[in-house]
């Protein structure tokens, strides 16, 4: 057993797959508004989510996990807690936690590196507890693996900006895009914040988003902590920017899969181009819109997860992603997935790749 994993497509032989047991739509806290009154969870509401729900979207990931498995995969599964009851610390109490599907949005591995990212959700602050016990046996199981943990956030008032969301609301897309691009959103610069989800991993270079979740202080500390990288922070035309892998989706060596409609700086399309990387725009999603009780778009059609460099799992109804990459000239696994949506994403964002095969590479030379 061994921690490994430097880009997002060479040869997976190793995964966490999440569990939707317990989940919560979360109770509010600053960092973000849940509005769902068709589905019974008007602004302020909180609550854990309907358990035929819950029984849907944990056979869709128990399927995921068979498939994998079926291909000679190792697949791990975290530990779920009362995601129901409040958590604090000394500055705050939060009435509810959130889950333990997203893996992705809370580790991070870069080669033999498993790093605990600080989170910016009060609910979220506790979900590494989720994960500790894989990550304590791995640390055992692999003497060469570095755990490293991220500066524990405080989350007081001043890690978030006063009035944000009010404000915000107020404003015309064309307005909020230009604070999206000036990385001027519900994050203040007190302290490093980011979730792990707003990382793509491409070797030698890492691309973070800034976002609702990850400030430009968290792009600094992961620039700091990761010296023999090139990390580039980039920005979107999405005026709700939260997690870099339904927008951004390397697929492998000089290919990543792009959402037009959240298009990227210039800077960053030139810095591809120059590298005689392709960026193709993905396929239109089959829905208008996300599932109930799901703070994802629809853009989790391109929520893909790569097995190896011909190789792709895709949304099982998404056909015209599959098409897409069956023409770029990946093998598709379909995987239907839809049931999960609501526990915060696609099959990237349920997934935490342990071990891929392959070693550093710098693909932007
Ligand atoms: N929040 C983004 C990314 C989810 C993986 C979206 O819904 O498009």
């Amino acid at each position: 057993m061994k921690v490994n994993a430097w880009n997002e497509w060479d040869p997976l032989t190793h995964v966490v797959v999440g569990r939707a047991d317990g989940t919560m739509v979360q109770a509010p806290e600053p960092a973000v508004v849940r509005d769902w009154p068709e589905y019974g969870f008007p602004r302020g509401s909180y609550g854990p989510l309907p358990p035929e729900m819950v029984a849907a979207a944990n056979e869709q990931l128990d399927n995921l996990a068979r498939i994998l498995e079926g291909r000679g995969i190792r697949v791990d599964r975290p530990e779920t807690l009362d995601f129901a009851r409040a958590v604090a610390t000394p500055e705050w109490s939060q009435a509810s936690m959130f889950g333990a599907m997203p893996v992705r949005d809370v580790l991070l591995t870069v080669g033999n590196e498993l790093l605990e990212a600080t989170m910016s959700f009060r609910s979220r602050w506790f979900e590494f507890l989720a994960y500790r016990p894989l990550i304590e046996s791995y640390f055992r199981e692999d003497p060469g693996m570095r755990w490293e943990a991220a500066p524990k956030p405080r989350l007081t008032r001043a890690s978030y900006r006063e009035g944000f969301w009010e404000a915000y609301e107020a404003l015309s897309e064309a307005e909020q895009v230009a604070l999206v691009r000036r990385g001027e959103l519900v994050l203040s610069e007190a302290e490093p914040l980011f979730d792990a989800a707003d990382v793509a991993r491409c070797g030698k270079d890492l691309f973070v988003q800034l976002s609702l979740a990850t400030n430009r202080a968290g792009g600094r500390w992961l620039r700091q902590h990761f010296p023999g990288h090139r990390v580039h922070l980039v920005t979107f035309g999405n005026p709700h920017p939260m997690h870099i892998d339904a927008t951004w989706v390397p697929l492998r060596p000089g290919l990543v899969l792009h959402c037009a409609e959240r298009p990227a700086e210039d800077e960053l399309v030139q810095y591809l181009k120059v590298n005689d990387w392709e960026i193709v725009r993905a396929a239109t999603p089959q829905r208008a819109g996300p599932p109930p009780l799901s703070a994802c778009s629809r853009w989790l059609s391109m929520n893909v997860l790569v097995l190896d460099p011909g190789t792709v799992c895709v949304e099982a109804s998404e056909t015209a992603q599959i098409e897409q990459l069956g023409k770029l000239g990946f093998e598709v696994v379909p995987v239907p997935f839809w049931d999960v949506a609501a526990f915060g994403g696609g099959l990237h964002c349920a997934t935490l790749d342990v071990h891929r095969e392959g070693v550093l590479e710098d693909y932007f030379p």
